[in-house]
């Protein structure tokens, strides 16, 4: 709802399961968003637990963890629900990681999207693809691997009125 007491206070001002996560973020590697396709976007419920956790924590708290999203549906809406969820580790300097295809699945219920052989294959190298790369980061930090240097950030959309 915008009322900015996280910009205050550091956490959500609803205390849920977004400021449990929030709080243990740092022992977190990545985050995997997964969510059905309800009228050809992800649900309700993850945008706004990834609102308030994107929104109500420094971004540079996400910055080079891996990120992954995983979108299912019966027909429909994969791919929408797909770049939606991605938009939230694109904004925060994540490091997206992808498959052999977009990490989609097809099925009415769980036991039909067990037939979408593509789907699963599609999910395995998913996750192995994402342990690479986390072994490829842990393996650049011992070698002392130089982060890039950041720039201050900018903001132009011109509050001042300039
Ligand atoms: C409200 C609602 C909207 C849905 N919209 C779509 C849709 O746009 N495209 C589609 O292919 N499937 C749609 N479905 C089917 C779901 O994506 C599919 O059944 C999903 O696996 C349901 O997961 P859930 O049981 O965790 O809610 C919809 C289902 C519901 C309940």
């Amino acid at each position: 709802m915008g009322c900015q007491h996280c910009s205050e206070k550091g956490e959500c001002v609803f205390n849920d399961i977004v400021n449990k996560v929030a709080k243990n973020l740092d022992e977190y590697d990545g985050i995997v968003l997964g969510s059905p396709v309800y009228y050809a976007g992800p649900t309700a419920r993850i945008c706004v637990f990834a609102d308030r956790l994107f929104y109500s924590i420094p971004r540079r708290k996400f910055k080079y963890k891996l990120g992954a999203c995983v979108v299912s549906c019966r027909r429909g809406g994969n791919s929408a629900s797909f770049d939606r969820l991605n938009k939230y580790f694109t904004i925060s300097n994540m490091i997206v990681v992808g498959s052999q295809y977009w990490n989609m699945i097809h099925g009415f219920t769980s036991e039909d999207a067990k037939k979408d052989l593509e789907g699963l294959q599609t999910m395995r190298t998913l996750a192995e693809n994402m342990s690479y790369v986390l072994k490829c980061l842990k393996a650049g930090e011992k070698l002392g691997v130089e982060k890039p240097v950041e720039e201050k950030q900018l903001a132009t959309n011109f509050m001042d009125g300039k």
